[in-house]
């Protein structure tokens, strides 16, 4: 039986078992993949154990993405530009890193229909944080022109136009004005999402087919996406982004391509799974 685990601090919230037990069960597999609480500390001894054990590997969240690093044999090109972990695999006795979550936000926004390649002309993102890496990677990838970053501390965002050269740093401050010729707009902060602050961004000159998304997916629909699906902009929520990512995943884990179908979706919405 094929193995493997997410792990993470606290876990218990974590899609990733249901996410992956719906595909070994569609597929008629057998395999098995648990959450197992693991902070920083018993991260290297967790690692080994399992890999010991015949595990095919592990995904990794809060609070491992970035301090498995040391930790690796591997590290993926995509990894090593993100900074930051959320699969690991173990084959012949090593430790591979690889992160799939700017595949993840890709896949999710082009899976809407409106979504095309001038969706990649100007790419506005707010948040300079763990996630937006992930987005900006993928972005960056999939070919986009020009990405303009906004932060609050404007410090990070400058840090990245350093290491991405399609981005350019703008003012938190201008994040409303920022919009006006966007093609796609990216919320990669934690703002809005449950117990969070809201975003605070007038989207009046965001142009009506730029295509919005949300990195938060509780809510599902956040006053965001709310707002920009009353006047007519597509709009692509988060919680596609979790599924997605976890595509490749399976894959390395128990070697069969799978499908984010709609079924899942609504299992995952509807707790159903
Ligand atoms: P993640 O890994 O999910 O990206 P993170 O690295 O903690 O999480 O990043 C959170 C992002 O939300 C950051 O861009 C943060 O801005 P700062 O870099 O200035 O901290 C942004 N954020 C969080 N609270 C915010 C607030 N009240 N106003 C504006 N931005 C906020």
């Amino acid at each position: 039986m094929k193995k493997a685990a997410v792990l993470g601090s606290p876990i218990s919230h974590s899609f990733s078992p249901r996410l992956h037990h719906y595909w070994l069960e569609k597929h008629q597999l057998e395999g098995n993949y648990e959450a197992i609480d693991t902070p920083k500390h018993m991260l290297a001894e967790r690692l080994a154990m399992l890999k010991e054990a015949g595990y095919k590997g592990v995904n990794l969240t809060l609070p491992l993405k970035q301090a498995v690093i040391p930790l690796l044999d591997n590290l993926s090109e995509t990894a090593q530009k993100i900074g930051a972990v959320n699969l690991v695999t173990f084959k012949q006795g090593e430790m591979n890193g690889d992160n799939t979550d700017a595949y993840g936000f890709i896949q999710n926004v082009k899976s809407h229909p409106s979504w095309s390649d001038k969706s990649l002309t100007h790419a506005v993102i707010l948040g300079a944080g763990g996630a937006s890496r992930a987005v900006i990677a993928g972005l960056q990838h999939a070919g986009a022109k020009q990405i303009s970053l906004l932060n609050r501390t404007h410090e990070k965002a400058k840090q990245l136009t350093e290491e991405f050269s399609v981005v350019t740093a703008l003012p938190w401050e201008k994040r409303s004005e920022a919009l006006s010729e966007a093609s796609l707009l990216a919320n990669c902060t934690s703002l809005g999402m449950m117990g969070e602050n809201p975003l605070d961004l007038s989207i009046d000159k965001l142009p009506v087919n730029a295509l919005v998304t949300d990195i938060v997916y509780n809510p599902l629909e956040t006053i965001l996406l709310r707002k920009a699906k009353e006047r007519g902009n597509p709009v692509v929520d988060g919680l596609g982004m979790l599924i997605h990512q976890a595509v490749p995943a399976f894959e390395a884990f128990y070697g069969i391509k799978v499908e984010a179908d709609e079924k899942l979706r609504h299992g995952l919405i509807t707790t159903k799974l």
